[in-house]
């Protein structure tokens, strides 16, 4: 099996957990892409969608499931996204697509996370994956010196505007051995909107797609 197909299982895999004439929280990327075109098939069950990004409304809209306005919609049963990297404390990075912020407030309004990865994506620490943080295009200098006093090597992503009109910086090597308190650390500096940390807000269930399929630790 490919990187894509398990990245296809895990995204399937996730549909049981889709209520009849619920919202459905939508994230980012190629294993969220798999979600979104499962959900496709059971779109008259449900009520909609709050999508994290751009892009996954554009997916969503295109197969006919309506997308709600995130301010129009006080709780959701489940978020369904993906991860760059996840730890076995369910803690992960996010962030790789530049939907963080948009995924965290979605996630953030959710009762259960649902973490849809392929197997490449569990480490023991978080870290080797660069650490998005979206930034306010005028404090990206700022922040980057910040950063490296944090003990990063951030780098700006050239050509790369969110959602939200702010930039990215990619934090390389940086050994996370304490996410929550690194999270509440980069989230203190003046200028970020959000790293891409979920450490506070972790993954409630994880599918991880396999050689062997689809794995669900709930
Ligand atoms: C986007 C994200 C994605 O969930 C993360 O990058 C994983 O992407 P993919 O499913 O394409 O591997 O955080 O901002």
């Amino acid at each position: 099996m490919t990187q894509d197909e398990m990245k296809k299982e895990a995204g399937w895999a996730a549909l049981k957990y889709v209520e009849k004439d619920s919202i459905v929280g939508v994230g980012t990327g190629s294993t969220v892409n798999h979600f979104i075109d499962a959900l496709g098939t059971i779109k008259d069950d449900i009520k909609g969608a709050v999508s994290s990004s751009e892009a996954s409304t554009e997916k969503l809209k295109g197969l006919g499931i309506e997308v709600f306005d995130c301010n129009d919609v006080a709780k959701l049963d489940i978020y369904v996204d993906g991860a760059d990297e996840i730890n076995a404390d369910r803690e992960m990075i996010k962030g790789g697509g530049a939907a963080l912020t948009r995924e965290k407030i979605v996630a953030a309004i959710s009762e259960k996370f649902i973490c849809i990865v392929d197997d490449t994506k569990a480490v023991d620490v978080l870290g080797a994956f660069p650490l998005p943080v979206e930034v306010i295009p005028m404090a990206r200098s700022y922040v980057a010196r910040e950063l490296v006093k944090l003990g990063g090597d951030p780098a700006y992503r050239e050509g790369v505007v969110t959602d939200n009109g702010n930039v990215i910086l990619d934090v390389h090597n940086m050994q996370i051995t304490n996410p929550k308190d690194m999270e509440n650390k980069i989230n203190a500096i003046a200028g970020v909107v959000t790293v891409g940390l979920f450490a506070h807000r972790g993954a409630d269930v994880v599918i991880t797609g396999t050689q062997e399929g689809a794995k669900i630790e709930d």
